[in-house]
């Protein structure tokens, strides 16, 4: 019957051939290790925000007079708002912590080289639209930051020469955030947004697929093959990595559930406690501070505070904030090393990547601290948001240069696994 069934439904429908082509007999190199648990995880957080989400707008109102209430209304009287509306709060930042990781991994193992470019280029826009998604989602419960960080970050578009007056007021569609501001960026989060994210994530695995997974080796495995064209190095993504997934998401899960129900506010990382008074125009936030997967970019924005050129320095800041994402679209091409794993790199990519790390924490914790105080040794916060951005920018300017050169160890013809 079920047989039967499915010749019935094959007949009109390849379903049978889609599954077997990305699943049952898409081969995967059998070496995966820890970090290519993000990529799946990445999208249980996509789908578990919309669903989420979809929970969420059924109460909540976008009107400039009653969001802020409607969110305590979810919070304190619709049966299971509290859970829908932590598990969506907390998993934004889920959300970026995954996909850091997932990033973090592409430099681990240079799986954004070619034949991967694409693809990585496609996951640049991706975290672009997520930047977005998230910023205008954090206006929608109109508490006192939710105002303010829009209203800094919508000026941003002010410092563009000629037309950024004209565009930022567009941007709110009034001269401050209000009302139009709120109904602009709710459709834009629950509509616009997740659409485009779902079909960029859709074409993100379109081009994975066409050229295969990188591994922690940097081997391709497609230039191995048996008689009967199947990767020597490669395992069946179903049942293998189907299961192992399975685990990262079981472990995964009782880590973000441990925050929902232990920790939502995450110590004031995932939940701002300027964020639980309402929207005041009049009220200004001691430090206006964005979330923290937002900070190392707007440490950078802080971090030029000198005019050039005769060009004011908010300028040169939303330039270099710009550019500090921008570069991330060139990677690719900036790097030329002959080998792509860290494992057969030489010692100065690693020296490199591992400044790179500690600079872009630096910077996130900078983000969050004012620019004038002392929270670390020696320096003023801005001292060391600029010595991030410093380290930040030569990552990238330094590549091209040192890699071309780079000393290697001997890449192995099959993958190492253990
Ligand atoms: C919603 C966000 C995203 C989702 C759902 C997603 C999903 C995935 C999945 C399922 C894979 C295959 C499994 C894996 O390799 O872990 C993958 C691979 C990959 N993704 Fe993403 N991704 C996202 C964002 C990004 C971003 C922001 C970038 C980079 C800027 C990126 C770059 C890559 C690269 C280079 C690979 C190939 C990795 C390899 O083969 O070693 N992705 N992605």
């Amino acid at each position: 019957m079920s047989g039967k069934f499915l010749t019935w439904i094959d007949d009109r429908f390849p379903l049978t051939k889609t599954w077997n082509e990305h699943l049952a007999q898409y081969y995967a190199p059998k070496n995966f290790n820890f970090w290519y648990y993000f990529g799946s995880l990445a999208i249980l957080m996509l789908v578990l925000q919309i669903v989420t989400g979809i929970f969420l707008t059924m109460h909540y109102k976008p009107d400039s007079n009653l969001a802020f209430a409607s969110v305590e209304y979810i919070m304190r009287d619709v049966p299971w708002g509290w859970l829908m509306r932590y598990l969506h709060s907390v998993g934004g930042s889920m959300f970026f912590i995954v996909v850091y990781l997932h990033m973090f991994r592409a430099l681990l193992y240079g799986s954004y080289r070619e034949p991967r470019e694409l693809l990585w280029l496609i996951g640049c826009v991706i975290f672009v639209a997520l930047m977005a998604e998230a910023f205008m989602g954090y206006l929608l419960p109109w508490g006192n930051m939710s105002y303010w960080g829009a209203q800094v970050i919508i000026s941003l578009f002010g410092a563009i020469p000629y037309i950024g007056d004209g565009l930022s007021e567009w941007i709110r569609g009034d001269f401050v955030v209000s009302d139009a501001t709120l109904n602009r960026f709710f459709s834009l989060h629950v509509a616009a947004l997740p659409l485009v994210l779902v079909a960029l994530v859709f074409v993100h695995i379109v081009a994975l697929h066409k050229v295969g997974s990188n591994n922690p080796d940097g081997i391709e495995i497609k230039q191995n093959k048996d008689a009967n064209g199947v990767p020597k190095d490669g395992i069946p993504f179903h049942p293998y990595y189907t299961v192992k997934d399975i685990v990262g998401v079981g472990v995964f899960m009782m880590l973000y559930l441990g925050i929902v129900f232990f920790a939502p506010e995450f110590f004031g990382f995932f939940l701002e406690k300027d964020n639980f008074a309402p929207a005041n125009s009049l009220q200004t936030p001691p430090d206006i501070v964005p979330l923290w997967y937002f900070t190392p970019f707007y440490s950078i924005l802080r971090a030029i505070t000198y005019p050039l050129f005769g060009i004011d320095a908010k300028v040169w800041g939303v330039v270099a904030m710009g550019l500090s994402i921008f570069l991330l679209f060139l990677l690719p091409w900036l790097d030329r090393s002959p080998v792509k794993s860290i494992r057969y790199r030489g010692p100065t990519y690693k020296v490199m990547l591992t400044l790179f790390v500690v600079a872009f924490i630096i910077l996130g914790y900078m983000g969050m601290k004012h620019p004038d105080h002392t929270d670390l040794i020696w320096f003023k916060n801005v001292r060391w948001a600029q010595l991030g951005t410093l380290v930040y920018f030569a990552f990238f300017v330094s590549l091209p240069f040192y890699s071309r050169r780079e000393k290697t160890k001997p890449v192995p013809e099959r993958v190492t696994f253990k």
